[in-house]
């Protein structure tokens, strides 16, 4: 059976990801800088070393490899670790590119690439522009290749919206929101977007193809507080704190080690990332993506 890497496996998407290939049967390797704590997962997968800042360590972990899914992240994202090499250039834009030449030397068939909405080599904000040297990298290469696009990611082990069910349950009296809560997204179901990365690895209606992958509704970050209150049954307002003020706190903060938070982070944060989904919804019909207020209620009621 053809064997599938995913370098990322580990992560918050990667593991859906894993999940949803092992229930079709797929054979899965997940490449990890760590196998020992990796394992401890308790995945159903075999774990090869590699670390993509280090290219020499990549070429053996994609030998034997049909398929590639690249799903890598710098650790503690968005807050940028310059001092330690923990930035989008770094990760997301060179390793994916050392990935890939990996991928090549080692006869790798297909790629796929999560990238995410916004990718262009040309931006001026660093994760666009990393994003886009990446999806450059994987379009290059003369392998078959699918890019994957999400917009904003969530499920019962996200980092980003079980902030806001925290902040919901442990605040009293309202709600802090970083900014004007007016950045506009599509979240998506982690296993609705792993449904189409599965699609896209196992068959070939995704090839050559860029699939921006966003749930049903556009809504504001406010929205999305509301949405949440309105499962978890605690509704409170919403207080606004300015940017400005967020990034004097931020720019300390990023001083200290931790990777707290950064003025980068919140702008990446409050951004909006919108997926038109239509190319994905064409080619892959079964792609139908569930609506965030029952997304949430699967997990989050009962609380
Ligand atoms: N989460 C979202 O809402 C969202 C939205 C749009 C796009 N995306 C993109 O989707 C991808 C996956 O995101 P995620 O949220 O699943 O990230 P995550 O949970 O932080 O996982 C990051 C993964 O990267 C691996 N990794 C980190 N540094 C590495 C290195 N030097 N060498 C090899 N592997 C390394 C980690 O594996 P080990 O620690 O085991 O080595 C881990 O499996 C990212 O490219 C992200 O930008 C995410």
């Amino acid at each position: 059976m053809p064997q599938i890497l995913i370098a990322g496996g580990t992560g918050f998407l990667g593991r859906a990801f894993v999940r949803g290939l092992d229930r079709r049967g797929a054979q899965v390797v997940v490449l990890t800088r760590d196998p020992e704590r990796a394992a401890k997962l308790g995945l159903p997968v075999e774990y090869v070393r590699g670390d993509v800042r280090r290219p020499s360590t990549l070429r053996a972990a994609l030998r034997g490899i049909d398929t590639a899914v690249l799903s890598v992240q710098f650790p503690g994202y968005p807050v940028e670790a310059p001092a330690r090499g923990r930035t989008f250039m770094e990760v997301d834009a060179r390793g994916t590119a050392a990935l890939v030449d990996a991928a090549v030397d080692a006869q790798v068939r297909k790629l796929v690439y999560v990238s995410g909405v916004g990718a262009d080599p040309h931006a001026e904000r660093a994760w666009y522009r990393a994003k886009g040297l990446a999806e450059a990298s994987v379009q290059a290469s003369g392998l078959a290749h699918a890019i994957v696009r999400p917009s904003w990611v969530y499920g019962p082990e996200d980092r980003s919206l079980n902030r806001f069910v925290a902040l919901i349950r442990g605040i009293p009296f309202l709600f802090p929101q970083l900014g004007s809560g007016r950045g506009r997204i599509t979240p998506i179901h982690v296993d609705d977007l792993a449904d189409l990365v599965c699609e896209a690895v196992l068959g070939t209606d995704g090839d050559g193809l860029t699939l921006e992958a966003g749930g049903p509704e556009e809504m504001t970050l406010d929205d999305v507080v509301r949405t949440a209150m309105r499962v978890l049954r605690r509704r409170k307002p919403i207080l606004h704190l300015p940017i400005p003020l967020v990034k004097v706190g931020a720019a300390f903060l990023e001083r200290l080690p931790g990777q707290l938070l950064s003025r980068g982070a919140v702008d990446f944060v409050t951004q909006d990332g919108v997926a038109d989904s239509r190319v994905a919804r064409d080619r892959f019909p079964s792609f139908q993506p569930r609506a965030l207020a029952p997304g949430l209620e699967a997990y989050l009621s009962g609380f």
